[in-house]
């Protein structure tokens, strides 16, 4: 038989889908190798929210960029070096902070079992662990994620804007093997958090042709939104939170998008299709048909893996 590129590169990425999805992750995985690590991370969970009330946005917030390139391998925590421009120093304002709070629980972590946890799974715990903290429902996390060796701010972009609409949003959900009901579900993580004024400043000046703002968004909240963005003199990091209810993780983002009081056009658009629209006021007037269906959805994201390592130092590879 003569050989055939093609084939041999067809077994390829076979193979390649096969070890990723055989890299399976379970509840015990630290049982016997680390005991203690779940305590340990949700004890500096508890010490960076104390310290800082945006801790726990941060964290969730950090495991979704995380998990959305290159899967849940931590790659998102790596620093550039001087030949490589690292995910967290991307382009699109990604303004990732927080980072101290993964330090910290890794080296309190590798005190107790040096080598055997991964950066990723600190990470996909403390998501966990952050919203907990904020109130909202408690889930057991699959472990035994490994930590990726790649981390390229050119990556960044491939990350859902908030400029998006919902066949953009659709799309990127898809790639990744994640379907509208997780993308709604998911977004629902923008109960937590703050947004500045340059990811939702396409919906309050020079929308579109006709209109210089977003008829969707209730008048007197457009005009609230000018006020605190101003074209002219704006304050660094102006912005504004992304619920009225912002370090308390329950349903109000959901209630805020019916009333044409959400900040991103990625939002808004979640309305745009039945579907979507559908599971939007399912979970605006249920708070345990969204948390049921955010902790279904994350599990699903945080098993998303690609790594090959246990760093030492989650900023840089071993
Ligand atoms: C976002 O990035 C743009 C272009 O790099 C910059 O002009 C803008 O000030 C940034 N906004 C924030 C809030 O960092
Ligand atoms: C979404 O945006 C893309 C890119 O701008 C555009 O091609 C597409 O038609 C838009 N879809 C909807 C439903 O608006």
């Amino acid at each position: 038989m003569a050989f055939n590129p093609a084939l041999l590169s067809s077994i390829f990425i076979v193979l390649l889908v096969f070890s990723t999805v055989t890299n399976a992750l379970s509840l015990n995985y630290y049982d016997k190798s680390c005991p203690n690590v779940e305590q340990i991370v949700s004890n500096a969970v508890k010490k960076g929210k104390a310290n800082d009330g945006t801790v726990p946005a941060a964290l969730l917030r950090m495991h979704f960029h995380d998990c959305f390139i290159r899967g849940c391998d931590a790659s998102v925590l790596l620093d550039s070096t001087r030949g490589n421009k690292a995910e967290k120093d991307g382009p699109p304002n990604i303004s990732l902070h927080a980072f101290y709070v993964i330090d910290n629980a890794k080296k309190q972590v590798e005190a107790s079992c040096p080598g055997v946890v991964s950066c990723a799974d600190i990470l996909a715990l403390a998501a966990r662990d952050a919203v907990v903290q904020s109130g909202g429902p408690n889930w057991a996390v699959p472990k035994g994620r490994k930590d990726g060796r790649t981390s390229r701010a050119s990556e960044s972009v491939q990350l859902p804007g908030p400029t998006f609409n919902i066949s953009q949003l659709q799309q990127s959900f898809f790639q990744r093997g994640l379907s509208l009901n997780d993308l709604v579900a998911l977004s629902g993580g923008h109960t937590l958090g703050f947004a500045h004024c340059s990811s939702f400043q396409n919906r309050i000046y020079n929308f579109n042709a006709t209109r210089d703002v977003d008829p969707t968004l209730r008048p007197y909240f457009a005009a609230s939104l000018r006020n605190t963005c101003p074209i002219k003199n704006r304050p660094r990091n102006a912005g504004a939170t992304m619920d009225s209810s912002s370090t308390i993780f329950d349903n109000t983002y959901f209630k805020l998008i019916l009333q044409g009081k959400s900040l991103f056009s990625s939002d808004q658009a979640l309305v745009s299709i039945p579907r979507t629209k559908g599971l939007v006021t399912k979970f605006a007037s249920s708070n345990q048909a969204f948390s049921d269906a955010f902790v279904m959805s994350m599990i699903k994201m945080s098993n998303l893996n690609g790594g090959q390592e246990i760093r030492k130092d989650c900023r840089v590879v071993n």
